[in-house]
């Protein structure tokens, strides 16, 4: 058997990994300035979550969401404590789109309604309703359309508007990323966020904070949208939940009501996945890496900022678009290749998002910075 050709694949083969860095096959090294896509949050193989997994093999691993696991429970607590979110209730499921899809539907359990309002340029998984509400129609397949979906453009105010003028009584939820990651690290303005809780409020609208990429300490607050002191009903997160282990989660306000049978998932909760996502809230935690996201991202910005070719930066902690003058493609191979540092891209060719392991050192970001500085200054 093949497998299902879907992934353009770099010519490389990653065996080992520690910290910030990997190691192919060869034994050539790689800085890891992307995370795997967000995921890598305290770095590759950290002691305490590889001894905690190991541990926890030797316990058990599985059992349905029959019976009781307490470490749902204790990851629930910590989540809770460690966001601030401590009087949400959580869900626990297995990715990022199925986080999405599970606060889509609940929000439309909740009040009944059907359709959902999203933004240009977004991007919220690729199962059925989590595609429908993203922003590109090459992933979106003839059974996932709906006019049920209404895209509004990001940071407009009054387009949003007119569309709860004329539709908000049948707006069962507005979904918005925290930060847009896939869309080229966008963020929203505060006057589009508060408008947009408003909007929500006045029709009885769920309103879905999608922090899959830009949360979990990654924009220096927990999530990225509390920065701007707005109520979210749902968060969901994923990504940097596991740190590569497969877990996500909804984040649910208590005036949703939960009843028997509601939601559910087979692996949601899994004993491993619980210890992997308390072994990520406890190094976050004594190790101080929301602030070091802070710190690092803000070092990085400053000392790459007067680079040439660099049109603008975009930043929120250690989520990082570098817009440059041109398709950022050239630039990225030059880093994988020559420089031996994984970046990544995003759906605007210009922009280079650099999203690396929120217990990043300085040492390592200075190799950034200074094959950065040479691969652009050879332009
Ligand atoms: C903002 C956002 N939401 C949802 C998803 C989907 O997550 P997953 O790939 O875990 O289903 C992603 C993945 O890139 C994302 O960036």
């Amino acid at each position: 058997m093949n497998l299902f050709n879907v992934y353009p694949l770099f010519n490389i083969n990653p065996v080992k990994a520690q910290g910030s860095f990997l190691w192919d096959d060869k034994g050539e090294k790689y800085l890891d300035f992307y995370g795997g896509h967000a995921v890598i949050s305290i770095g590759h193989n950290h002691p305490h979550y590889q001894t905690q997994l190991k541990e926890q093999l030797d316990k058990i691993s599985f059992y349905s969401n029959s019976v009781q696991n307490e470490l749902q429970t204790e990851l629930a607590d910590k989540l809770g404590k460690l966001s601030g979110l401590e009087n949400y209730n959580l869900f626990l499921c297995n990715s990022g789109a199925e986080a999405n899809e599970n606060a889509l539907k609940l929000a439309s359990f909740h009040n009944g309604k059907s359709k959902v309002l999203y933004f240009s340029g977004s991007f919220h998984g690729r199962t059925s309703a989590a595609v429908s509400v993203t922003d590109n129609p090459k992933i979106v397949a003839p059974v996932n359309y709906s006019e049920r979906f209404i895209k509004s453009e990001w940071n407009d105010i009054e387009q949003l508007e007119a569309i709860f003028e004329a539709q908000g009584n049948d707006i069962s939820s507005v979904i918005i990323e925290g930060i847009q990651g896939v869309g080229g690290i966008m963020i929203p303005t505060v006057e589009f966020l508060t408008k947009i809780k408003e909007l929500c409020e006045k029709h009885n609208t769920v309103l879905i904070l999608d922090e899959v990429q830009s949360g979990y300490g990654r924009s220096g607050y927990f999530f990225a949208y509390q920065e701007f002191g707005i109520e979210a009903d749902i968060v969901t997160t994923a990504k940097g939940m596991g740190n590569g282990f497969p877990v996500g989660g909804v984040l649910i306000h208590p005036k949703f009501q939960a009843s028997n049978g509601l939601l559910g998932t087979t692996f949601g909760g899994n004993h491993l996945a619980c210890v992997a996502a308390i072994a990520v809230l406890d190094v976050m935690k004594n190790e101080n890496l929301i602030e070091n996201a802070q710190k690092m991202g803000e070092y990085i910005e400053n000392e790459i900022k007067d680079f040439p070719h660099i049109k603008s930066i975009r930043r929120k902690g250690l989520m990082i678009g570098i817009e440059l003058d041109r398709d950022c493609s050239e630039v990225r191979s030059n880093l994988l290749y020559n420089h031996h540092i994984f970046t990544g891209n995003s759906n605007d060719k210009a922009v280079l998002r650099i999203l690396p392991a929120l217990n990043i050192r300085k040492e390592e970001t200075d190799l950034f910075i200074g094959a950065l500085k040479t691969v652009l200054e050879n332009l």
